[in-house]
C-alpha cells in the first residue's frame, strides 16, 4: 500500500564529510540525563516502542521497524512522507495513519505527555 511514499532523498559529499558522517551514525546512543527526555526514554520501553524499534546503547530488539538510534538527526521521517519537524514528529506518535496511510506503525494510544517527552527523547538522538 506505501509504495509510492518509499521515497530516498540522496546526500551528494566529499568522502570525508560522509565517513565522518558514518562513524557518527555507528556510535550508539546516549542516554538522556534528566527531565523531558528521560521520561520519555522510560515512555519508550514502557509503551513496548522496543518490540519493532531498536536504539542501540539501550537493550531493544525491534527488527521490524526504523532504527532510531540517529532519529534526531534525520531530515525526513516514514521513509521521506514528511519532513522531521517538532510539529510532525508528534503528529506521528498521536496517529500515525494520519500521516501516512497504511502504515505498518499501530496507533499506540499515547497521552499527550507522554507524546511530549518522547518527542524530546527523539529530538535528542541526534
Ligand atoms: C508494531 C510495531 C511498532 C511499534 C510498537 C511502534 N512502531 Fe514506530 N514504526 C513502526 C514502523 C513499521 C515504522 C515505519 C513506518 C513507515 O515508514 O511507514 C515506524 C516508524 C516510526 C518513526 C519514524 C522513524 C523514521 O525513521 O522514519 C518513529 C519516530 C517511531 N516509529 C516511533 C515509535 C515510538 C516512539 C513507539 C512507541 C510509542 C513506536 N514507534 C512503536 C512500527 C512500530
Amino acid at each position: 500500500m506505501g509504495h509510492a511514499a518509499m521515497r530516498i532523498r540522496v546526500f551528494a559529499q566529499s568522502p570525508e564529510d560522509y565517513n565522518a558522517w558514518l562513524a557518527h551514525q555507528r556510535q550508539p546512543a546516549l542516554p538522556p540525563a534528566a527531565g523531558a527526555a528521560a521520561n520519555g526514554a522510560e515512555v519508550f520501553r514502557e509503551k513496548n516502542c522496543v518490540n519493532c524499534h531498536s536504539i542501540s546503547g539501550l537493550s531493544t530488539k525491534g527488527r521490524v521497524a526504523p532504527d532510531l538510534t540517529h532519529v534526531g538527526s534525520r531530515t525526513t521521517l516514514a521513509s521521506g512522507s514528511f519532513a522531521n519537524t517538532h510539529e510532525n514528529l508528534e503528529s506521528w506518535l498521536k496517529n500515525p495513519q494520519s500521516m501516512k496511510m497504511g502504515t505498518r506503525m499501530p496507533d499506540i494510544g499515547l497521552e499527550t505527555d507522554q507524546i511530549k517527552d518522547l518527542t524530546a527523547y527523539l529530538e535528542g538522538l541526534k
